[in-house]
C-alpha cells in the first residue's frame, strides 16, 4: 500500500489526510525539541521548512482536520511568539493612589480607624519611591533562582526566567536563605542606559523608545533572552510573595535589611516615617529630588511598617489597605487642537475626542485626548484651533486641562455637538440629567455594534487572541459578523476565505481558529455575563450574579420568573449585593428581548458556559456563613471585623433574617439581638467570633 506521506496533497482522502497530519505533528515537533533544546537538528532546513509547508498545504485543504496541536499553530519553541505562562501563588496586586497631602492624613486616618489606634499610639510608615520601571517576581529554592516572572494580571504572569538571569544585580543564589521564598520589586533602566540604548538605536536606523520604562519593558520581554542580556537593565527589590515559613522579621523596615544583605539592590532613599507629616515631607523631598535621580520615578508609595498590622489591614479588591501610591502631579503641554472628532462608543454614547498636534507630554508622544462630553467642551469653552493644554497622569487616558486665550485665532467658532449619530445618522439624545448624548440606533449602528463585538473578545470576557480590534472591524464589514454568535462559527463559513484574505496565511488563520476553538470549550458563567456588554453589567456586578446563580440555566430561569416585580425571583434579585432596581432594570430589559434571547441561544449552541467556580473557601469555621454584627466591638472596629469574616469566607448581612446564621453581640446591642432570639439565629460574644476566626 502507498504510505501516506508518498501521496501528493491534492490527491490524499479526509482519512488519509488525518493520518498525515498526525504523523506531521509528530515529525515537526520531534524535529523542532531537538533543534531548539538540544541544539542538535535531525533534519536539514530544507526537509524540515518542506514538511511544514506540506502540513500547512494539506490544512488548507482540510480546516476542519486541523489539530490542536498542529504544528502551525504551536507556540512551543519556535523563539519569537510567546512567554510560557507562570502562576502566582500569592496574587500581585497592585496599588490605590492619592494625590494630595490632605490625601496622606485620609490614608493614616483611615488606618488609624480600622486598626482601632489610640492617637498617642505610634504609627509607622516606610515611604519609598514608586519606580517606573516593571514588577518582576523571582523565585527561589533552598537559596537557587529558579523562576522569574512578570505581574501579568496578578494571578498569571510571563515566564521570563531566562532574561532576569541575565541581569547582573539580581542574585542568583541567597545565603542564609529562608527555605523558599520569592522576592519581588521593579526592574528598571537606568536615565544613562537608556540615553545610550536610543543612541545605539538609531544609529542602527531601528526606533528609539520613547522612555526609560518602555526600554526596560521592550528589553525585559524579549523571547530571546540574548537581547535581554546585551541591554543594560537595574532593579530594585521591595516586596516578598509566597514565604515557606512564618516571616523572621516583625516589619517591613527589617525585611528591608534582610533584602540587602541577601545581596538585592535597596532603593537607598527608603525612610521611616513616624507621621503623616513625615511621609509629606519625604514626598516633597524626593520630588526635589527626583531630576538629580539616574532612574525614572512616578511618585512614593507609603507601607504600614508592622507586619502584623498589615496582616490585619488586608486587601479592598485588588489593593493592599496597608498601602498606598501618592502620585507625583501630572505632566503637561501645550499644544494645537487640529479637530474634534465624535467616537460612538459601545452603549451609544457619543464621546468627542481631541485630535492633536502631537507633543511629548512627560516622556510620551500624544496625539488625542478624550474631552469627555459637549459639557464639558462648553464649560472649558474649547474651540478647533485652539492652543490647549494637555495632561497626563500615569497611565490615565490624556486629558485638556484647559485652553491658552491668547492664542485663539479670531476666526475660531464655537464647538456644535451633533444631535444625530455622526456614523449612523440615528438621532443622539441626552436621557434625563445624563451627561452623555447617546446614539439610539443600538446594534443596528455599525459603531455600537463593532464596539460590542470588540467587548464580546476582549480580554476579561471571551479573551480571544488574535482577533484583535482591526480583525473584528474588517469581519464586520465585510458582513461576516452579525451578531456575536458569529465569531464562534468564523472558521465553518469562513474558514476558506480567511487564509488567503490580504494580510493572512494559513498560519495565522488557523492560529485564530484554535484561539475560538479553546474558547468553545467552555468559559465561566461571570465571563459570559460580562461579555454579553448589558448596560451597567460591568466585571464585578457580572461575577455577583454568577456567585448568586451559579449555572447559565438557572440564571435564564431566574431572569424569567423576575421580569414580575412582584415575583420572589426579583426579590432576590434586588437583593443581591451591588444590585439596586437600575441595574435590574436594564437586566431585566436585556433579558426579555427577543432578539437578544435568540443570540444567546445561537452562542450556547456554539460553546460550553460553565458553572461559576466560587474560589477555594478559606479553611475556617466562617466560611459560607452569613453573620450580622451588632452592639460595640472592643477587640477590633467594626470595619476591621467586617474585612476578617468576608475574607474567612463569611457574608456580612447588616440585618437578621431568616438567613443569617450568626449575630456577633457586641456591648449595648439592640433590636438586632432581639430579632435574632425571636428568629432562633445563634448568637455569639465577640471573643467566640475571635476565636472563630482564628480556627
Ligand atoms: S509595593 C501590594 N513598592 O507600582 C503592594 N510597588 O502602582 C505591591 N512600584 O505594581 C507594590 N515602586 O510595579 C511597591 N516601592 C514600591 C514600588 C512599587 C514601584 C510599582 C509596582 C506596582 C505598582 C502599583
Amino acid at each position: 500500500m502507498e504510505k501516506t506521506s508518498d501521496i501528493d496533497v491534492f490527491s490524499l482522502t479526509k482519512a488519509q489526510a488525518e493520518a498525515e497530519l498526525e504523523r506531521l505533528a509528530e515529525a515537526i515537533m520531534l524535529y523542532d525539541e531537538a533543534y531548539h533544546q538540544k541544539d542538535a537538528p535531525l533534519v536539514s532546513d530544507a526537509e524540515y521548512d518542506a514538511l511544514k509547508r506540506r502540513n500547512d498545504a494539506i490544512e488548507f485543504r482540510f480546516p476542519e482536520l486541523i489539530r490542536k496541536d498542529s504544528p502551525s499553530s504551536r507556540v512551543g519553541y519556535t523563539p519569537g511568539k510567546e512567554f510560557a505562562k507562570a502562576t502566582h501563588k500569592v496574587p500581585m496586586l497592585s496599588l490605590s493612589n492619592i494625590f494630595t497631602d490632605e490625601d496622606v492624613y485620609d490614608f493614616t486616618d483611615r488606618i488609624r480607624n480600622f486598626l482601632g489606634l489610640t492617637e498617642d499610639e505610634p504609627l509607622e510608615i516606610v515611604a519609598e519611591p514608586k519606580i517606573d520601571g516593571l514588577s518582576f517576581s523571582a523565585l527561589y529554592q533552598n537559596g537557587d533562582f529558579v523562576r522569574g516572572a512578570t505581574r501579568g494580571d496578578g494571578v498569571t504572569g510571563e515566564d521570563i526566567t531566562q532574561n532576569l538571569l541575565t541581569i547582573a544585580e539580581l542574585p542568583k543564589e541567597l545565603s542564609e536563605e529562608p527555605e523558599n521564598i520569592e522576592i519581588r520589586g521593579e526592574v528598571y533602566m537606568k536615565k544613562e542606559d537608556f540615553f545610550r540604548l536610543n543612541q545605539e538605536q538609531e544609529s542602527k536606523g531601528k526606533s528609539s523608545f520613547a522612555n526609560p520604562r518602555n526600554a526596560a519593558a521592550g528589553s525585559l520581554r524579549q523571547l530571546d533572552a540574548r537581547i535581554t542580556a546585551a541591554r543594560k537593565l537595574s532593579l530594585f527589590a521591595y516586596a516578598y510573595g509566597e514565604l515557606a515559613k512564618e516571616a523572621p522579621w516583625q516589619t517591613h523596615y527589617d525585611f528591608l535589611q534582610h533584602l540587602k544583605a541577601w545581596g538585592f539592590p535597596v532603593n537607598p532613599e527608603i525612610t521611616l516615617c513616624r507621621n503623616s507629616e513625615e511621609m509629606i515631607a519625604f514626598y516633597h523631598y524626593i520630588m526635589e529630588k527626583r531630576p538629580s535621580l539616574n532612574y525614572d520615578i512616578d511618585g512614593v508609595v507609603y507601607k504600614v511598617n508592622r507586619l502584623d498590622w498589615q496582616k490585619r489591614l488586608g486587601f479592598i479588591s485588588r489593593a493592599p489597605r496597608w498601602a498606598i501610591a501618592h502620585k507625583f502631579p501630572a505632566e503637561q503641554a501645550q499644544t494645537l487642537l487640529k479637530d474634534i472628532r465624535i467616537q460612538v462608543g459601545r452603549t451609544g454614547t457619543l464621546t468627542p475626542v481631541a485630535d492633536l498636534e502631537p507633543v511629548n507630554v512627560g516622556g510620551v508622544m500624544v496625539s488625542h485626548a478624550t474631552l469627555h462630553n459637549e459639557d464639558e467642551i462648553n464649560r472649558k469653552g474649547i474651540r478647533i484651533g485652539d492652543t490647549v493644554i494637555v495632561q497626563r497622569a500615569g497611565d490615565v487616558i490624556p486629558q485638556i486641562v484647559g485652553i491658552v486665550e491668547a492664542k485663539r485665532p479670531s476666526d475660531s467658532k464655537d464647538f456644535i455637538f451633533p444631535d444625530h449619530c455622526p456614523v449612523c445618522g440615528s438621532i443622539a439624545v441626552r436621557e434625563g440629567d445624563e451627561a452623555a448624548r447617546k446614539c439610539m440606533g443600538g446594534l443596528h449602528c455599525p459603531a455600537q455594534a463593532v464596539e460590542h463585538f470588540k467587548h464580546f473578545v476582549s480580554r476579561d470576557a471571551l479573551d480571544i487572541r488574535g482577533m484583535g480590534d482591526k480583525n473584528i472591524e474588517t469581519f464586520y464589514h465585510k458582513g461576516w459578523i452579525k451578531d456575536a454568535s458569529d465569531i464562534l462559527t468564523l472558521q465553518v463559513k469562513h474558514g476558506i476565505e480567511l487564509p488567503v484574505m490580504e494580510g493572512w496565511g494559513m498560519q495565522s488563520a488557523a492560529k485564530l481558529f484554535a484561539a475560538i476553538d479553546k474558547v468553545k470549550e467552555g468559559i465561566g458563567l461571570d465571563r459570559f455575563l460580562y461579555a454579553l456588554g448589558i448596560p451597567q453589567i460591568g466585571q464585578a456586578t457580572a461575577r455577583m450574579l454568577a456567585k448568586e446563580y451559579l449555572t447559565l440555566e438557572n440564571f435564564q430561569e431566574s431572569m424569567a420568573k423576575a421580569g414580575d416585580k412582584s415575583s420572589e425571583a426579583y426579590t432576590e434579585l434586588i437583593n443581591i449585593e451591588g444590585i439596586g432596581e437600575s441595574i435590574a432594570d436594564d437586566l431585566l430589559a436585556f433579558w426579555e428581548d427577543s432578539q437578544n434571547l435568540e443570540v444567546i441561544a445561537k452562542i450556547s449552541a456554539e460553546m460550553k458556559v460553565l458553572p461559576f467556580e466560587p474560589p477555594a473557601m478559606p479553611d475556617s469555621a466562617l466560611a459560607g456563613q452569613t453573620i450580622v454584627f451588632t452592639g460595640t466591638l472592643t477587640r477590633m472596629t467594626r470595619s476591621e471585623a467586617k474585612a476578617r469574616a468576608l475574607s474567612a469566607g463569611a457574608k456580612v448581612a447588616g440585618s437578621v433574617s431568616k438567613n443569617t446564621n450568626l449575630v456577633v453581640e457586641g456591648a449595648d446591642a439592640g433590636s438586632k439581638a432581639e430579632k435574632a432570639k425571636e428568629l432562633g439565629v445563634k448568637i455569639i460574644s465577640e471573643d467566640e467570633f475571635a476565636e472563630l476566626l482564628n480556627s
